[in-house]
């Protein structure tokens, strides 16, 4: 059997978990947290789902960082195979070696022996992240863009955390890694596979939330900016686009507003940089034509007030109608 992760000094309880991450940069509210530590303590893959841009793989990677241990990807894609994803035949040095085995007169089986052993293996993410030393994050990302078929691969490696490789035999994991899947739903998973799962929604952030974000990763900004820029951000979220802004996009906005040394939001401002948060052309013109000076008024408008979710039902509402 594999070594179960031990839990992790830094990930002991729910607050530790928030602190832990927010030293890597990473703001993470309470749900956030609970699923970390329920996914540590009860060994289970996190399947992280949400729209676009709101810190989902951002996870994994922050939740190594605040371990000490090895992050391992596997971006995933259409066409993905087994292989990519397990491991290959290193055929060049397995060439070289038939090779230089050339003028022995060692027997064919045990020519064969050698240049199907662990040494010629190239070992790719999911074998890695089984045989490490110490139990690294695994981190699966964009399952949804996989087939199918890779799907139910999987699934096999996450309940056993072994694979056979007809060459050598099955490898068991030494230590079962800290598994984070991530989704972004183009299509819909199995439920073969959210049943093994914890499973984690990431919804579009708060006002609060992404002042508290933009402040980390943005410390050199001014308050009042910061409040104008999540303001906006809340508001834009509610037009109607192709492509929804999401974190990333207001820290790329903030870090290009500062750029251009702005110190406050107005309509040439935000002309001038709608490409941070705008990176479909229809949206752009949309935007541009109906929407910029509207919501940079409600912005003005609310800012002596908090930014509930009520307020910016509110404020959205007043907005001009979608055309
Ligand atoms: N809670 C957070 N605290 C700090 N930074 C965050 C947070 N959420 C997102 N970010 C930042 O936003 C950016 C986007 O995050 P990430 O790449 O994890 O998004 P994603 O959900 O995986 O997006 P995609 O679906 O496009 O892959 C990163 O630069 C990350 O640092
Ligand atoms: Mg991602």
């Amino acid at each position: 059997m594999a070594a179960a992760p031990t839990q992790p000094e830094q990930f002991r309880g729910i607050p530790n978990i928030a602190e832990a991450l927010r030293q890597q940069g990473y703001v993470a509210d309470r749900e956030v947290a609970t699923a970390i530590h329920l996914s540590v303590v009860l060994h289970k893959p996190l399947l992280i789902e949400g729209a676009a841009g709101v810190g989902k793989t951002e996870v994994a990677k922050v939740m190594a960082q605040a371990i000490g241990t090895d992050l391992i990807r596997l971006q995933c894609y259409e066409g993905l195979d087994v292989h990519t994803a397990l491991y290959e035949w290193n055929y060049q040095r397995q060439m070289l070696r038939i090779k230089l085995e050339e003028a022995t007169g060692r027997p064919v089986e045990e020519k064969e022996q050698v240049i199907f052993s662990e040494p010629f293996l190239l070992k790719r993410p999911l074998l890695q992240a089984i045989t490490a030393e110490r139990a690294p994050v695994l981190l699966i990302d964009e399952v949804d863009r996989a087939d199918e078929e890779f799907e139910a691969f999987l699934l096999e490696v996450l309940s056993d955390f072994q694979v056979s490789i007809p060459e050598i035999g099955t490898v068991r994991a030494r230590h079962i890694p800290h598994v984070v899947l991530t989704s972004n739903r183009t299509r819909e998973l199995s439920d073969a596979l959210r049943r093994r799962c914890l499973y984690l929604w990431i919804d579009y952030p708060s006002f609060e939330k992404e002042l508290t974000i933009v402040r980390a990763k943005v410390p050199e900004i001014n308050e009042r900016l910061a409040r104008q820029i999540c303001g906006f951000m809340q508001l834009v979220r509610t037009v109607p686009l192709a492509k929804v802004p999401g974190i990333a996009e207001t820290l790329d906005w903030s870090a290009a507003l500062m750029a251009l040394h702005y110190e406050h939001l107005d309509p040439g401002a935000v002309e001038e940089t709608l490409g941070c948060l705008c990176k479909d052309q229809e949206d752009l013109v949309r935007i541009r034509a109906h929407y910029v000076r509207p919501i940079l008024d409600a912005v003005d408008a609310a800012s002596g007030d908090g930014w509930t979710p009520e307020r910016v039902g509110q404020l959205a509402a007043q907005l001009p109608r979608a055309r």
